[in-house]
């Protein structure tokens, strides 16, 4: 096994995998160049659906030249922000919602999240996911609106209610050059 703290990327997928089964509905809410959206796609499996949504055109064709790559025909890739999310998927249906903030890497770094829409797009997550659900959000504050969203997020998440929901935050402590950091917020049954 990887030493999976080193790297907060994959920490935050490999709890969201055990929130998944086979035949479930995920969200991948910034697809990026696809890589989170493979492995919600291997997750769900073939009866499963993985919505995977990016405002940006070479994200998109990122994501669908991988899944090309890898044959998957089980991804609905919308051309539209998270914030839309509630017009195609069901409330209370998702079995885990992931956020990868900021900007596509290699890409415009202009086109990022901010704060505004990502508080938006985490309020539409919670009411997408099912009872006993996960939103995995992978923070990076290396970046002015990065920095400025994480501290909104977090206070927000600090905020929920906690006879409805669980909020964890993970931050490597000692490493350099701002590493990504983690919020999960898991729905209570
Ligand atoms: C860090 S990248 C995502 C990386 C991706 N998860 C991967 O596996 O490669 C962030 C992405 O968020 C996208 N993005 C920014 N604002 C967005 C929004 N409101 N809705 C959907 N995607 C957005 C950017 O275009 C960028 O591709």
């Amino acid at each position: 096994m990887s030493n999976l703290i080193t790297k907060t990327t994959e920490l935050a997928m490999a709890v969201t995998l055990k929130y998944i089964e086979q035949g479930d509905t995920v969200i991948d809410a910034t697809c990026g160049t696809g890589q989170d959206t493979v492995s919600l796609a291997v997750a769900v499996g073939k009866e499963g659906t993985v919505y995977a949504f990016d405002i940006q055109k070479k994200a998109l064709l990122l994501t669908e030249a991988r899944l090309r790559a890898h044959g998957f025909s089980n991804v609905r890739i919308i051309p539209e922000s998270f914030v839309s999310m509630r017009s195609h998927i069901a409330g209370g249906s998702a079995a885990a919602v992931v956020f990868n903030l900021g900007y596509l890497p290699g890409g415009d770094h202009s086109i990022t999240t901010t704060a505004e829409t990502t508080l938006e797009g985490l309020k539409c997550a919670l009411d997408t996911i099912r009872p006993g659900g996960i939103v995995t959000v992978v923070l990076y504050d290396g970046h002015e609106e990065g920095s400025a969203e994480k501290k909104q997020v977090l206070e927000w998440a600090e905020s929920l209610d906690t006879k409805k929901y669980h909020a964890a935050y993970v931050s490597l402590l000692n490493q350099q050059n701002n590493p990504p950091e983690i919020l999960w917020i898991t729905r209570k049954h």
